[in-house]
């Protein structure tokens, strides 16, 4: 039915109210314009603001009730049409016209972003909370988005040292500059540069927003020397010392680390087990053993305190390379049996539909899967692997994401971090002690290292990001229960602090790739986690 006059302006208030313009063409439609129904002007009003948008007009109304992919540009939707009106770069407003145009005739992707309650009433019935997982719409970058994007770290990990006994009196580093000599300072630095000296003391270049200072650590102080010579650049730290000469020459290191945490135990007796790096699509898929997995986890194989295990998992975790993906690396389409990506989504769904479907399935991507390599990564784009979100206990987070299990009226439940892993292979090439101790073999002593930082990959290009000016959403501002990741391909257990650190395995042997960058993966291995004693054990299939 055509909207009346008076409906009109109330709809226009509604917009005026929320900064929203509507533009003239929005009501000249016939009545078969989507406006029209109320249904599409409350979706235009809710989702509107979410979007960022400015002026709704009949394409952004009736886009509004199709089904789009949370990353579809819309304020870049916006601005291709204004330039269109100004008769300026046609082409993309063309373009994105026809692409909504594509999309309206889509119905299979409408029905699921229909069913997004049915996840979120599923996720209810089986204690999964999402605390945080990126959706943002990608966006154009600028340097001020670096700029600010750093200074957001920075401020993030200094408030964490800041409740530090030794970083008490920490003062601005432009203040540190109009101390006299040999006046004890304590100061938070972020590292800009590193540099050894002949004598092999240690150079720290730290800024804060105030201003730049060198700090020495000589030879003398062995454990902070230590510290030092394995301090990511990038990565915030506390120093405190005494100035000389526009220096400071350091007493004493701060990490911004964990604390030791209370070890949760679940009041009720049940199970967690993770699984990552599928690689679904691959010549070296190990078919056989995922297989025999999924037999297990539906209790027709194991042994009798197997079984008794299988009955109590309510929860898989799944940490990223579901499929293998489609040029990755080079050459890599001679190492594919399934040569399409929405393909090997379609296997990997069959596959992982054979888990009960009572069992939620948390999965975060990794840099196999179908979305921007860019962290936080979304999670896999539905274009491609649409079976994916229609597996009914499927729950799908951004890379990295936090999530808690388990809570109940009087239990907080358990705080998951995920990550894929993508920054590992970063600080395995240049941290001198992970390397010593095992380098691939070792992802416990990366995560511990990260954990330390209070960041996933605390150097700049030591992971591929996405510069938000609001967050740095790779700092570790919340100490999970456990801290679960994948990508080295060889699963890893271990304890810091009271955090569990678990690195899933892979199903997925050798490949070419993986022997000459050192990798060396150990398939089939599934940690599963008693999340009333806290006891793991490592099955091997
Ligand atoms: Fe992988
Ligand atoms: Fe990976």
């Amino acid at each position: 039915m055509q909207l009346t006059i008076e409906g009109k302006k109330e709809f226009i208030k509604e917009m005026l109210n929320r900064n929203l313009l509507v533009s003239e063409g929005l009501f000249n439609l016939t009545s078969q314009s989507p406006i029209h129904e109320k249904e599409t002007r409350e979706n235009v009003l809710n989702k509107t603001k979410k979007h960022n948008l400015l002026v709704v007009g009949e394409e952004i109304a009736s886009a509004l009730k199709t089904a789009l992919p949370k990353s579809f540009d819309w304020p870049e939707f916006e601005k291709s049409k204004a330039s269109f009106e100004k008769g300026k770069n046609i082409k993309t407003y063309e373009r994105f016209r026809q692409y909504l145009a594509e999309r309206q005739e889509h119905p299979a992707v409408k029905v699921l972003e229909e069913e997004d309650e049915e996840i979120n009433n599923f996720k209810r019935r089986v204690g999964v909370r999402t605390i945080f997982s990126y959706d943002e719409a990608p966006v154009k970058r600028d340097a001020q988005q670096f700029t600010d994007h750093f200074t957001s770290r920075y401020k993030s990990i200094e408030r964490i040292l800041r409740t530090r006994k030794e970083m008490q009196g920490a003062i601005s580093i432009a203040r540190i500059h109009q101390k006299k000599d040999r006046e004890r300072v304590a100061f938070i630095g972020m590292i800009k540069d590193k540099a050894i000296t002949k004598n092999n003391n240690i150079i720290l270049e730290l800024e804060d927003t105030s201003g730049e200072i060198r700090t020495f650590i000589t030879t003398g102080k062995q454990e902070i020397h230590g510290i030092a010579k394995e301090e990511a650049l990038d990565s915030v730290i506390g120093v405190t010392g005494h100035t000389s000469n526009k220096v400071v020459f350091a007493t004493d290191l701060v990490l911004p680390d964990i604390p030791q945490k209370e070890l949760k135990k679940s009041p009720t007796e049940e199970y967690a087990a993770f699984i990552s790096d599928l690689h679904v699509g691959s010549n070296n898929f190990l078919s056989e053993k995922f297989d025999k997995f999924l037999k297990w986890i539906n209790g027709r194989v194991g042994s009798s305190s197997q079984k008794e295990i299988v009955n109590k998992i309510r929860y898989v975790f799944i940490m990223g390379d579901l499929v293998d993906g489609v040029g990755v690396y080079p050459g890599q389409e001679k190492e594919l049996i399934i040569k399409g990506i929405s393909q090997q989504y379609a296997e990997c769904s069959k596959l992982l539909k054979e888990i009960p479907e009572n069992i939620p399935l948390i999965i975060c991507p990794g840099n196999h899967d179908a979305t921007r390599i860019s962290e936080p990564q979304l999670p896999p784009y539905k274009d491609f692997s649409l079976p994916l979100w229609k597996l009914p206990n499927a729950i799908l987070t951004s890379n990295p994401s936090y999530i808690n299990i388990g809570a109940t009226s009087t239990f907080p439940g358990f705080d998951i971090l995920m990550y894929h892993g993508y920054s590992f292979d970063y600080y395995i090439a240049n941290t001198d002690s992970i390397r010593a101790q095992g380098g691939y073999d070792r992802a416990d002593l990366i995560m511990r290292y990260l954990l330390k930082r209070r960041h996933l990959a605390p150097t700049h290009a030591s992971t591929l990001y996405i510069p938000d000016a609001r967050a740095d959403h790779l700092v570790i501002d919340r100490i999970p229960d456990f801290f679960v990741t994948g990508h080295i391909h060889k699963a890893s257990i271990s304890n810091y602090r009271n955090t569990t650190l678990i690195c899933g395995s892979c199903w997925q042997s050798t490949t070419g790739f993986q022997e000459k960058v050192g990798h060396h993966p150990e398939p089939g291995r599934v940690p599963v986690v008693n999340l009333k004693s806290r006891a793991i054990k490592v099955l091997k299939f």
